[in-house]
C-alpha cells in the first residue's frame, strides 16, 4: 500500500505542507491526533503533526519542519510521490470532541499556537468552528517570514490575535505577553490549549497557572513506534509516568514536568544518553525501541 502526495509547498522557510491520500487515515481522524510516516521500508519513522483532514476526499494534510535527515529527505518529495508508511491516526482526539456540545458552548477557549505548532491547533478550532463555536487563537512566530496559516486560522477562529517576537508583524512579543494583554483587557477564558515548542507550553502553563486558567498542552517528545511499546515518548504528569503517544499527546498543562521532558529529549538523542536513561529509570524503563541495549 503507498500512500500518494497530491500536493506540496513549502509555507515558511523550511516548512513544508503536503496532502496525502490516505482514505483511511482520514476516515477516522479526529483533531489531536498525529501519524507517523516512514518515506521507505527502511527509512526511519517520523511523527508528524495532522494539520487537516478530509473525509470525503480521503486526504489528510501534514505540516513539517526540517530538524533533520528524515524531515529533509521528506522536504523533497513532489506530488506523484508516495510514502510508504502512513499510520495513523495515533494518539487520544482532544477532549473537546467527546464533550458535550451544549456545555462546551457555554466555554470560553482560548488556543495558543506557537510557530510549527500552529499547524495541529487548526483542525481543533475548525472542528470548534464547524459545531458553531468561537474560539480565540493566539498565533505567535519568531519573526513575520515564520508565520504558517493566517489566512486559514482567520476563518476559522472567533479572534485571531497574531503576535512576533521582534515585532515584524502584528503585536510584539511573545505568546505569553499577548496571554496576559488580553487578560488585563478583561477578556475571561475558561480553558487554554497550548501547542507549540517545549519551552513555550513551560512558560504559557506557568502563567495560566498564576491565572487560574485550566490548561491543556500537546506533547511531541521524540517517538519511535508510537504504539506505547518502545518507551521513547516517556514524560511524567501529576508524578505518574505517561506515554505521549497512547495516553495522549495532550495533557493537564499543569500537571507536565516540562523541565524532565525537556532534558530527557537531549538525553536520549545519544546511545550513552539512553544507557543512562535505562540505569535512571529502572524498571518502569521500556526498553522495548532495542536503543539502550534492553
Ligand atoms: P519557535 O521557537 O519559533 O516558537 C514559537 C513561539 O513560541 C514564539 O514565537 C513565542 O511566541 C513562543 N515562545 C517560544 N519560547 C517561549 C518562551 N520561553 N516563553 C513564552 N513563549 C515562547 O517555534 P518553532 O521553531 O516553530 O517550533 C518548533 C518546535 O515546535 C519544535 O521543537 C517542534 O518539535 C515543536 N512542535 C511541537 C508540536 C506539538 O504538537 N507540540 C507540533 C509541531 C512542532
Ligand atoms: Fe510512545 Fe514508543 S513512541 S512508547
Amino acid at each position: 500500500m503507498m500512500y500518494k502526495i497530491l500536493e506540496t509547498k513549502e509555507l515558511a522557510a523550511n516548512i513544508f505542507y503536503m496532502v496525502v491520500e490516505a482514505k483511511r487515515v482520514a476516515k477516522a481522524c479526529k483533531p489531536g491526533q498525529f501519524v507517523i510516516v516512514r518515506t521507505d521500508e527502511h527509512s526511519e519513522r517520523i511523527p508528524l503533526t495532522i494539520c487537516d483532514y478530509d473525509t470525503e476526499r480521503g486526504t489528510i494534510t501534514i505540516v513539517f519542519q526540517i530538524v533533520g535527515a528524515g524531515t529533509q529527505i521528506m522536504s523533497s518529495l513532489k506530488a506523484g510521490d508516495s510514502f510508504h508508511d502512513f499510520v495513523g491516526p495515533l494518539g487520544c482526539p482532544s477532549e473537546f470532541v467527546g464533550e458535550d456540545l451544549e456545555t462546551l458552548k457555554t466555554k470560553k477557549m482560548l488556543f495558543v499556537a506557537g510557530g510549527v505548532g500552529t499547524a495541529p491547533v487548526y483542525p481543533q478550532v475548525k472542528w470548534l468552528h464547524q459545531h458553531g463555536i468561537k474560539a480565540d487563537v493566539i498565533i505567535g512566530a519568531k519573526t513575520r517570514d515564520l508565520l504558517i496559516l493566517e489566512e486559514e486560522m482567520k476563518e476559522v477562529a472567533g479572534n485571531l490575535y497574531v503576535t512576533t517576537d521582534d515585532g515584524s508583524y502584528g503585536r510584539s512579543g511573545m505568546v505569553t505577553q499577548t496571554i496576559s494583554d488580553l487578560v488585563n483587557e478583561g477578556k475571561h477564558y475558561d480553558v487554554c490549549v497550548a501547542i507549540g515548542p517545549m519551552i513555550m507550553m513551560k512558560f504559557v502553563c506557568k502563567l495560566t497557572k498564576e491565572l487560574d486558567i485550566p490548561t491543556i498542552v500537546s506533547l511531541n517528545p521524540i517517538m519511535v513506534d508510537g504504539t506505547g511499546m518502545c518507551g521513547a515518548c516517556r514524560v511524567t504528569v501529576g508524578g505518574k509516568v505517561k506515554f505521549a503517544c497512547v495516553d495522549g499527546p495532550e495533557f493537564d498543562g499543569h500537571q507536565v514536568n516540562f523541565d524532565e521532558a525537556m532534558q530527557r529529549q537531549q538525553i536520549y538523542k545519544t546511545a550513552e544518553g539512553r544507557a543512562f536513561l535505562k540505569a535512571k529509570e529502572g524498571d518502569t524503563h521500556h526498553g522495548g525501541c532495542g536503543n539502550c541495549g534492553n
